[in-house]
């Protein structure tokens, strides 16, 4: 079941102008030239604005997400009939065979069950052409980035058009690490309504991400850094061969 921060309508209506900056989608950009990638799966595509900057160059995508309320959300945009959208997971895929399979904004903490895990690096490999490459990113679990996650640091106020002001802070809940499960909350100020979305997410190492990876039949290309976020991120490039 979807987190209801993606799968909660209204407050998937206001995922994206939460998080307006979408510069951590330039390197995904970059990589899709760099790989010369004409047909693209985008997993936990969510709202879908990279699968629509894609369609907006002209590329073939097929964005998955499980959280139908975010879907809706993509099918909503001017220019997402360009786009196939799936609701599920990469579990659920029709036979595909895509230059690229992409997990943009920390996809793969998401899938925190190990099992969903594994079936979605299968899922991944078997949507890829022979020579086609999955690229993800996942945090460093050394940053321990979650130790800044609290409601004194995080929280603001953010007024949207046609929604009003909505503030929101996030609290970490617990820490059992790998996983770590935190909790965000939304108060509208529209009619006061205050809705909570707690989310669990899996910090794996490295070494784990690609003994996961080549279990699978993927060459480990390269593991970057996210230009826009240095030092904090694993960025996998993965080839089948
Ligand atoms: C932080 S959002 C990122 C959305 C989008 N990639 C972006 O860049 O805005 C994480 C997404 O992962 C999706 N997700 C969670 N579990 C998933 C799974 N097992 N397979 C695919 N997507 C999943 C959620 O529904 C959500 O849309």
């Amino acid at each position: 079941m979807a987190d209801e921060c993606f799968g909660e309508p209204r407050l998937a209506a206001i995922y994206d102008p939460l998080d307006p900056d979408r510069g951590d989608l330039d390197a995904y950009l970059q990589m899709v030239e760099e790989f010369g990638a004409r047909t693209v799966l985008d997993v936990g595509c969510g709202t879908g604005v990279f699968a629509r900057r894609l369609a907006d160059r002209g590329i073939e995508v097929v964005g998955v997400d499980p959280a139908r309320a975010s879907l809706d959300v993509a099918r909503a945009k001017p220019g997402s009939e360009r786009v196939q959208w799936i609701c599920g997971d990469a579990t659920s895929l029709p036979p595909m065979q895509v230059d690229l399979v992409t997990m943009t904004a920390n996809v793969a903490q998401a899938i925190a069950d190990p099992v969903a895990w594994q079936q979605t690096l299968k899922g991944a490999y078997d949507a890829l052409c022979p020579g086609g490459r999955l690229v993800f990113e996942t945090r460093v679990p050394a940053r321990r980035v979650w130790e800044g996650w609290t409601p004194e640091s995080s929280r603001e106020v953010i007024e949207i058009p046609g929604v009003g002001a909505v503030e929101t802070w996030v609290e970490v809940v617990e820490v059992a690490e790998p996983l770590v499960t935190f909790r965000e909350t939304f108060v509208f100020a529209s009619d006061g309504q205050a809705l909570t979305s707690e989310s669990t997410l899996r910090f794996r190492e490295r070494d784990e991400v690609e003994a996961d990876l080549a279990a699978h039949g993927f060459a480990v290309e390269d593991v970057r850094d996210a230009p826009d976020r240095p030092g904090a991120e694993f960025v996998f490039v993965a080839r089948r061969p």
